[in-house]
């Protein structure tokens, strides 16, 4: 498995911002600090299924060789390796990297109904044409390739912010099929759960994850209100559909119990203190046992 992007939406640093950690890293030698936005891959032997289309994907296919097209003597002369994209919301940096695939080569194209809803009432994803759309239900198994199994399990979550209705505030944490994690089983039966947004923990997803021997969660922000802290915003990471890191209700002490291998943060945002390698903040993570994904990042499972 291969972290493709470990930043939340806007990446790091982000185009229009000097606070954070994006601050330090607009200098040019920083450029290997930079992170991408929120995607993973997992397969093997020349089929690699995409979970989530970063608006980066192209640059994280550039900087991927195992992604990289291929093309024997006699073959097809456009082929990829990437067979399959699933998504777990319908979040712009979730979706806008499918406009990035619409080169005419088919590819199946996964999430709940009502994810791919969204996408068929938005015309310009037209242009992805290729792309097979398989709306999978909820907890129900699906293949991937090298005898791995995977499955949709609804989570707290939030509708896309561009479907938010204007002036009025979303419901949030609503288990809907608007917002998933995924949960693979390889062959022999290793699992790695991965949510990259989620408004809450509550006992079903303690239940989800027990037992994986990976966990991806949601790392958006460290305090629910660190946006207010930098003074780049009012929306905390619970109204936004992050439950945040710290607190009493935050996935540090929520999921500290909950038996899992390794536990990483990821979909992280460019205002989370966790990006700095020697702050705090890490340590904490860290002192519960806590790994910060980083692009390029490789999980065997
Ligand atoms: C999120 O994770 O909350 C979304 O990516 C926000 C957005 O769409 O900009
Ligand atoms: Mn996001």
């Amino acid at each position: 498995m291969l972290v493709l992007g470990a930043a939340a939406g806007g990446g790091l640093p982000q185009w229009n911002c000097t606070v954070g950690a994006s601050g330090p890293l607009w200098s040019a030698d920083k450029a290997h600090l930079h992170a991408t936005q929120s995607s993973i891959a997992i397969g093997t032997d020349g089929h690699w299924t995409v979970v989530n289309a970063s608006p980066d994907i192209r640059e994280q296919i550039i900087r991927q060789p195992l992604l990289h097209p291929t093309s024997a003597p006699g073959d097809a002369p456009r082929r990829t390796p990437i067979t399959r994209v699933i998504l777990t919301n319908a979040d712009l940096d979730h979706i806008a990297g499918l406009l990035s695939l619409r080169e005419r080569t088919a590819f199946d194209l996964v999430a709940t109904r009502t994810t791919l809803e969204t996408l068929a009432a938005n015309p310009v994803f037209n242009a992805v044409a290729a792309a097979r759309r398989i709306s999978v239900d909820i907890d129900t198994n699906f293949s991937l390739h090298g005898g791995c199994k995977a499955r949709l399990f609804s989570v707290p979550g939030k509708t896309p912010l561009f479907l938010e209705p204007s002036g009025g505030t979303p419901e949030v944490g609503n288990r809907t099929e608007e917002t998933v994690g995924l949960d693979v089983r390889s062959g022999d039966g290793k699992r790695l759960c991965y949510l990259p947004g989620c408004a809450a923990i509550d006992d079903e997803v303690r239940r989800q994850v027990h037992g994986s021997d990976v966990l991806l969660f949601d790392g958006t922000v460290f305090h629910d209100d660190e946006l207010a802290r930098a003074g780049v915003g009012e929306k905390t990471g619970r109204r936004m559909g992050h439950v945040p890191i710290a607190g009493a209700d935050g996935s540090l002490a929520q999921l500290a119990d909950v038996e899992v291998g390794r536990r990483i943060y990821i979909h992280i945002n460019n205002t989370n203190p966790i990006w700095q390698p020697d702050g705090p903040e890490r340590h904490e993570v860290e002192r519960y046992g806590w790994e910060v994904a980083y692009d390029e990042m490789k999980i065997s499972l």
